[in-house]
């Protein structure tokens, strides 16, 4: 089917299942989503969403963190991991104070300048928090494009400027739309179309899947992590 088929089901089906999240609520600022992005660059929403909450009581906004000691940062950064991004945010903070005055950007390219915001976060905090209509593609997203629309069991190890074209046609032509249709297909490749064991029989586009109309054949690439 056209590339539009695919709207009306994940939005529809987002509707109904999404979690409720914090950062996605119309009153999160733009530095909650800011935060968000870069906790959840490499850690589950479940470990993530008692440390933003905490980190948000403390740091409301990027003026409170850049005035704190980075040292803080990284010890409220906890056990999420990687603890390299806790002092990345304490310097983007800094540069938005210092360089944007005290307001997260809203482009993607102003996004792209600050430490440890790369292609993706940039995207996201563009779209979710300014409502930009950017192209945001995570493991999620291109898993579940690369199975309903080219009928691959999983995506290539690395991102492809074919999968970064084809996600661009896909996200909507109105901001609004796009903004809901970014997390929405994110959302569904995290709690329907899994890596290892989909729940096709929850899919709102089963029906016009290409994977699953191939008779889901197993991945047959080199060897990969996901
Ligand atoms: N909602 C918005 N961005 C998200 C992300 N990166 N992971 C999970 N939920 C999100």
């Amino acid at each position: 089917g056209a590339p539009g088929d695919l709207h009306e089901p994940i939005l529809g089906w987002y509707a109904d299942h999404a979690r409720d999240l914090p950062w996605r609520h119309d009153d999160c600022s733009a530095w909650g989503v800011l935060v968000s992005e870069v906790m959840l660059q490499q850690t589950p929403v479940a470990r993530v969403l008692p440390v933003w909450l905490e980190w948000m009581e403390r740091w409301p906004t990027p003026r409170d963190l850049a005035l704190a000691p980075a040292g803080d940062a990284v010890r409220a950064w906890g056990r999420l991991g990687y603890p390299r991004r806790a002092l990345r945010l304490h310097q983007s903070a800094v540069a938005i104070v210092e360089q944007h005055g005290s307001e997260v950007p809203a482009t993607e390219a102003e996004l792209l300048t600050l430490p440890g915001v790369g292609t993706y976060t940039a995207a996201a905090v563009a779209c979710f928090a300014h409502g930009e209509r950017t192209v945001v593609v995570d493991t999620n997203v291109r898993r579940v494009e690369a199975r309903a629309v080219t009928g691959a069991a999983l995506p290539a190890a690395a991102l492809t400027r074919a999968e970064t074209a084809l996600a661009a046609t896909l996200v909507p032509a109105d901001p609004a739309v796009a903004r809901v249709w970014n997390v929405a297909v994110m959302e569904l490749g995290a709690l329907v179309c899994t890596a290892r064991s989909p729940r096709c029989p929850d899919c709102p586009v089963a029906h016009l899947c290409a994977w699953r109309l191939a008779g889901s054949p197993a991945y047959d690439g080199p060897p990969r992590k996901g």
